[in-house]
C-alpha cells in the first residue's frame, strides 16, 4: 500500500491559454495566426474556461481535488502597457472564488509561457528592464486577487520557455542555438521573479511564493565523455538553471559567464513546484537525426504516450520524481509536484503513469522529504502549445466541436486515489508495469 499525509494537497494543474480561449491576445496567438502552430489547429474555444470554467471545476470537485493550479494571461490583464483591465481581473477574482467555493485550494501562476505582444515586441524577457515590467503586472495582480489566494508561483518553467524559446525554435520568438540569450532570458526571468516575490510579500504578508520548474531525466546513451559531457551540459541549463539561481546567485558553469549574475534571487523561494514528465537520451549528434534534436532521442523499445507530430513526446518515465525532488530538496523549501502527465488518447499508458509516479512520491514522503501535493496535468484534454489539439493530456477527454467531456479510465483511477488518501496493494500490482506499445494516432481532430 501506498500512503499519504492527512493534509496531503491532491490538484490539477491547467493554464490559462490552453484552457480559457476566446480572444487571447498574447504572442501564442499571435503565433498562430502566423500559422506557426505545427498541428495547424487553433486554440478556438479550447477548454471554454472564459466562459464557462464552472463544468471543469465541478468535475475537479468530483473527483475530491483539494487544490487546483491556473494561470493568469497578463495580456488580458495589461493589454496596453500600464493600460489595466478591470472586467478581466474581475473575472479571474470570479474564478478563484468559484475554485475556493468548491473546496479547492487555488494556487495562481503569473507566467505561464504567455505575456502580451507589446511586451514580446520589445525583447520580452532579453532587455534588462524587462523584470520590473513583469513586477509592475505581478503588483497588480497580487493586489487584486490577495483577498483570494495565498499560494503563488510567479514563473511556470523557466527553463522550458527559454530553451524552446531561444535554442530550439519550438516556441516564440522561435530561435535557434542563441546560447547567450537564453542565459539571459534565464538570468532576467529568476530576477523578475525576485522583483515579484518582494512586491507580494509586501502586499501579502502571509502570501507563498515559488514558480515551477521542468524536470526531464537526462541519460548519457553510453559512457563515452562526449556523451556524457553533453549531458552534464543540457543538465546544467535545463534541470538546474533554476536550482544554481537560488542557490547561488547565478547560473552553472559554463553559462554562468553568458548572463548576469542575480544576487537578488539568492534564497527567494518560499516552495518551489517541480513539473516532471519524462526521459530523454542523450548522445553526440554524430548522424542526421541525432543533429536535428541536438542528440536527443528516444529508445524505441522505451514507454511512451503519444509522440508528437514531428518528435516524440519522451519515454515516460515514473522514477524521474525521484531525481528531482531529491536534487531540489537542496532548497530546504517544500516542494510540490505541480505538473506530471502523459499524452495518451486511449489512455493506455496514463494509469501506470500515475500509479507509479504516486507510489514514488509516497515513498519519498516516508523517506522524509517534505513534499506537500501532487497535480496531475491535467483534469482535461487542452490546446498543447504547438502541437494544438494531437497531445491528449487529460483525465477526461474533450470533444472540442461539442465541448463534452468523457472520463478516461484515469478519471476514475485517479479519484479512486484520492478519494481514499492511498494507493491499494491491488492497484499497485494491476499497475506495476507498462502496457506494451502500439495504437499510435497522430491525427489532431480539431481544427
Ligand atoms: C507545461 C504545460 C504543458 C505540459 C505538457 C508542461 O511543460 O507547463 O503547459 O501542457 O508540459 O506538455
Amino acid at each position: 500500500m501506498a500512503t499519504f499525509p492527512d493534509n496531503f494537497l491532491w490538484g490539477v494543474s491547467t493554464s490559462a491559454h490552453q484552457f480559457e480561449g476566446d480572444g487571447l491576445l498574447n504572442q501564442w496567438s499571435e503565433w498562430e495566426r502566423q500559422a506557426r502552430i505545427r498541428s495547424g489547429d487553433s486554440c478556438g474555444l479550447a477548454c471554454n474556461w472564459w466562459n464557462k470554467p464552472e463544468a471543469d471545476l465541478s468535475l475537479c470537485q468530483d473527483l475530491g481535488l483539494n487544490a487546483l493550479r491556473i494561470s493568469l494571461d497578463w495580456a488580458r490583464i495589461e493589454p496596453a502597457p500600464d493600460r489595466w483591465d478591470y472586467a478581466a481581473i474581475d473575472r479571474y477574482c470570479r474564478l478563484v472564488e468559484a475554485i475556493r467555493e468548491r473546496g479547492m485550494r487555488p494556487f495562481v501562476t503569473l507566467h505561464h509561457f504567455t505575456h502580451p505582444n507589446w511586451f514580446e515586441a520589445r525583447g520580452a524577457f532579453l532587455p534588462s528592464d524587462s523584470p520590473e515590467l513583469f513586477a509592475r503586472f505581478a503588483e497588480f495582480a497580487a493586489s487584486h486577487l490577495s483577498g483570494l489566494c495565498s499560494d503563488w508561483l510567479t514563473f511556470n518553467e523557466p527553463n522550458v520557455y527559454a530553451v524552446f524559446g531561444y535554442m530550439f525554435g519550438e516556441f516564440p520568438p522561435g530561435l535557434r542555438n542563441r546560447v547567450r540569450d537564453t542565459a539571459v532570458v534565464l538570468a532576467n526571468i529568476h530576477r523578475a521573479h525576485a522583483l515579484a516575490y518582494d512586491v507580494i510579500h509586501r502586499i501579502q504578508r502571509s502570501a507563498s511564493v515559488g514558480l515551477a520548474t521542468n524536470w526531464v531525466e537526462l541519460q548519457s546513451a553510453t559512457f563515452s565523455p562526449t556523451d556524457r559531457l553533453l549531458a552534464y551540459l543540457y543538465d546544467g541549463v535545463f534541470n538546474r538553471s533554476t536550482l544554481e539561481l537560488f542557490l547561488s546567485g547565478g547560473l552553472q558553469f559554463p553559462f554562468g559567464a553568458l548572463a548576469p549574475e542575480v544576487p537578488e534571487v539568492l534564497d527567494k523561494t518560499d516552495f518551489i513546484g517541480l513539473n516532471v514528465y519524462n526521459r530523454l537520451h542523450v548522445r553526440s549528434p554524430w548522424n542526421d537525426a541525432l543533429r536535428r534534436t541536438g542528440g536527443l532521442f528516444v529508445p524505441e523499445d522505451a514507454p511512451q504516450g503519444d509522440p508528437g507530430i514531428e518528435l516524440p513526446y519522451g519515454e515516460a518515465y515514473p522514477d524521474g520524481v525521484i531525481s528531482a525532488v531529491r536534487e531540489y530538496a537542496r532548497l530546504h523549501v517544500p516542494i510540490y509536484i505541480t505538473e506530471n502527465g502523459v499524452p495518451d488518447r486511449d489512455d493506455r499508458i496514463r494509469p501506470w503513469v500515475l500509479v507509479q509516479t504516486l507510489r514514488n512520491v509516497s515513498r519519498l514522503i516516508s523517506e522524509g522529504f517534505d513534499l506537500r501535493g501532487y497535480f496531475h496535468w491535467s483534469i482535461v484534454d487542452n490546446f498543447e502549445w504547438n502541437e494544438g489539439w494531437t497531445l491528449r493530456f487529460g483525465l477526461y477527454e474533450l470533444d472540442c466541436a461539442t465541448q463534452v467531456r468523457t472520463p478516461r479510465r484515469s478519471a476514475h483511477l485517479y479519484r479512486e486515489i484520492v478519494r481514499a488518501n492511498k494507493i491499494s496493494d491491488e492497484l499497485l500490482s494491476r499497475f506495476s508495469e507498462p502496457p506494451a506499445a502500439g495504437g499510435i494516432l497522430l491525427s489532431g481532430g480539431c481544427h
